[in-house]
């Protein structure tokens, strides 16, 4: 695992489009993640693109997550969240993107399908945040480190923090989400992972620092996995 730490997210975000750059080419799979901490990454990858560095004609990708229960012209889906923030700025065909489809009246099958589809892939870089709980994607405390896709239910914590978009009101937070699983996410060539802000701390520590490998940190299965990068601001860093 290599541990960067920068002063500020903006440098930390330069210098991981800079690694994804490296470990990618013109025909690569990605998987993506949403939320505030991959903002900087995905400017950088519009800022590249519109400066004729690079073309996704032939990239695919593949997003960790989804909410249940709101309609992905909502603004806070993260259907609606991978258009204003990267889709809608770069040349990439929006057929060969993929977030769960969390919306589908037939959940079971919108599960075995996206859990087919990412089984007949290969995510090259898995772009990765983290919660202050230690999860990754929607992975909460608890999951199996063997779950495939599933719908889960989203922890108190997770509610609460993600009520930051919702106008700081919990009651408007979908309460479950569907996920990639860990195995999913284990099974990309690489990792980088992003972390902002001190309440990432501890998360942080038990990833980089702690000798745990456990489901009620769910992070912390990343140890095991050949090419993890994981950079931090000043914040976030445990040291
Ligand atoms: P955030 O979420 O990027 O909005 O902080 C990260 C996560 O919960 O995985």
């Amino acid at each position: 695992m290599k541990y960067l730490i920068f002063d500020t997210k903006k440098e930390a975000s330069v210098e991981s489009y800079k690694i994804l750059k490296s470990l990618i080419d013109k025909n690569s799979t990605l998987g993506l993640a949403t939320g505030s901490t991959p903002t900087d990454l995905y400017a950088e990858m519009i800022a590249d693109y519109k400066a004729g560095n690079f073309s996704y004609k032939n990239i695919k990708s593949y997003n960790l997550d989804e909410y249940v229960g709101i309609s992905y012209d909502h603004p806070e889906s993260y259907h609606k969240f991978m258009d204003t923030n990267l889709f809608d700025h770069i040349d990439i065909n929006k057929e060969n993107t993929h977030v769960p489809d969390a919306s589908a009246a037939d959940l079971k099958l919108a599960v075995k399908t996206y859990q087919e589809e990412l089984n007949n892939t290969q995510i090259d870089v898995q772009i990765l945040g983290i919660g202050g709980n230690g999860h990754i994607g929607f992975n909460e405390p608890g999951t199996p480190f063997d779950a495939g896709v599933h719908v889960v239910d989203l922890k108190e914590e997770t509610i609460k923090a993600n009520s930051r978009f919702f106008d700081g009101d919990i009651n408007l937070v979908p309460k479950q989400a569907m996920t990639m699983g860990i195995k999913d996410i284990m099974r990309a060539k690489h990792i980088i992972l992003l972390a902002f802000g001190k309440e990432k701390r501890e998360a942080i520590r038990s990833l980089v620092e702690g000798e745990e490998i456990t489901e009620n940190i769910p992070c912390t299965i990343l140890k095991n996995h050949p090419s993890v990068y994981v950079l931090v601001d000043k914040e976030a860093d445990f040291k």
